[in-house]
Parts: C-alpha cells; structure tokens; sequence
C-alpha cells in the first residue's frame, strides 16, 4: 500500500552556530493509512519535534516529509493551511490546550468557522455535538468549561477538536502520560476505535512501551534524534537489535 506519510532523511536544528541543537537527525520513516506507529525513546531524544516537524509546527531544517505523495516539508501560506487540517496533534498535557475562558463545544465551533467548515454556527455546533459523541463525551457537556472535566475528558475534547477537520494522521504525544490507569486505557480504546471507524492513522509518541505493545502496529525506537531500530511492535520487542531498544526494554519491569 502507498504510505500516507513517507519521511526521508528529516533534520531539525534549532538555533544556529554554537548554539545550535541538532534535535532530529536524518530520521526516515513512513505510515499507512489506518497505521499506528509507535515512537519510543527517552526524554529529550527529538520525539516532538519529530512529530511537530511533520505537522509542520516546527520547519525542518533539511529533508522531505511526503504526504500523499506530496512534499509539503515547504509549504507557506494556503497550502500548509490545508495541509495543516488532514494532519493534527494531540498533546499529553490536556488543560494546558484548552483555553479556560471558553466553553469547550464553542471553542471547536471557532475551529469549523475558523476553517469555513458548516453553513452556520447551529449546523457547526451540531457538528461539534456528533463529535462529542463519537469520543465518548454527553451532548450538553460541550455548554461546559474546561475546568468542569476530569484529565480524561479533556483529553476527549481535546480529541474531539483534533477530529473536527477530519485529519488522516493524527501525532498524538504522549496523549495518555498524564492520566490514571485505568483512563489510560479507556483513551487508548477510543484511539483503537477512531483507527478503526475512521481509517485515520497515528504517530503514537510514548515512553510506555507496554502501552505501544498494546496498541501500535510497528514502533520505531528513537536515541540522541536518530532512529536506531523499527519494526512491527512483537519483533522489536521481543526480539530488540540495538542495544539502545535493550535498555529501554530492561527498564520496564514486565518485560
Ligand atoms: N523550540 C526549541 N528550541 C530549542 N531547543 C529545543 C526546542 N524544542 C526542543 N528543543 C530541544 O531539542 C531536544 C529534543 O527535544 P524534544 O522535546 O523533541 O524531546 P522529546 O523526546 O519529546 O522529550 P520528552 O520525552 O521529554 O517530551 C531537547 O534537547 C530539547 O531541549
Ligand atoms: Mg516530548
């Protein structure tokens, strides 16, 4: 099948001469539609700004980033606009990404306005409302504001918006790294559920490598900006090559 998202040799450097940092090093990778990808690896290895490279909230430096056969590791203006809707993020930090002062259906009825989505502001919030559903949420719940949620249905909201634009791939980092267990879980369900009903793919950025054991289809194991070793998620895991993956894998108990 023709990758969804194909990425060739990607650099971001931030800053320049002496100060410079070098945070994604000649990083290739590719996604199919309804793939999950795992990306795994320790803090500070370049895992965000891989994925906010490649929905394009940070320039890379050099390489290409092919969606749908398109480079769009350049695009300005209108173009990354469009290109900036079939993709989306969702961050780990959920309140932080909602604005407080905004109840939370109107905020993704701005987005559909916003992107001239919907004939009027009642067909967006019946939009906004179906939305609500499809991520688990009530329908009055979006005359809400974030503050009257739990982590877990900010995340849902925070889904929810990221839906809104019907995106192809989603980069979730770390989506799931701040909340219990057992909401862990029930948010993971419904990743697996959208992947499903949707057709949408993931980029799946995690340092829980029971939970990408779980969920994803290949992972890929990122050290220092590089990627070191991919693969579907049973052969790196059980049978790990670089001796980065090992450490990372003797660092979790049940494995
Ligand atoms: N906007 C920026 N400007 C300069 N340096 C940055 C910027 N964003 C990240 N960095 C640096 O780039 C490196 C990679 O950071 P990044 O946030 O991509 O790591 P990460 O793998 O997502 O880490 P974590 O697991 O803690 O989220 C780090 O050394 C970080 O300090
Ligand atoms: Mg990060």
């Amino acid at each position: 099948m023709e990758p969804l998202l194909k990425v060739e040799e990607l650099n971001v450097i931030y800053g320049h001469g002496r100060q410079s940092l070098h945070a994604v090093k000649d990083v290739s990778l590719d996604i199919s539609p309804s793939e999950i990808l795992g990306l795994v690896g320790e803090s500070g290895c370049g895992k965000s700004s891989l994925g906010k490279a490649i929905i394009r909230l940070t320039d890379p430096t050099s390489g290409k980033i092919l969606f749908k056969g398109n480079d769009v590791s350049t695009l300005q203006g209108k173009a990354l606009k469009t290109y900036r809707q079939e993709v989306q993020m969702v961050f780990q930090d959920p309140y932080g990404s909602l604005n407080p002062r905004i109840k939370v259906g109107n905020a993704i009825v701005d987005v559909l306005t916003v992107h001239r989505i919907g004939q009027s502001r009642t067909e967006r919030m019946e939009m906004v409302i179906d939305l609500f559903e499809s991520v688990g949420m009530q329908a009055d719940w979006a005359y809400r504001y974030p503050h009257q949620f739990s982590g877990g249905q900010r995340q849902r909201i925070c889904i929810a918006r990221a839906l809104s634009l019907e995106p192809d791939l989603l980069v979730a980092d770390e989506p799931v790294s701040a909340l219990d267990v057992s909401i862990q879980a029930e948010i993971l369900d419904l990743l697996e559920d959208l992947r499903a009903t949707r057709k949408l793919a993931f980029l799946f950025v995690s340092h829980d490598l029971a939970v990408v054991r779980n969920l994803c289809d290949r992972v890929a194991v990122m050290y220092n900006g590089e990627i070191v070793e991919a693969g579907p998620v049973a052969d790196v895991i059980d049978n790990p090559q670089h001796e980065y993956t090992r450490k990372l894998l003797a660092a979790v108990p049940s494995f």
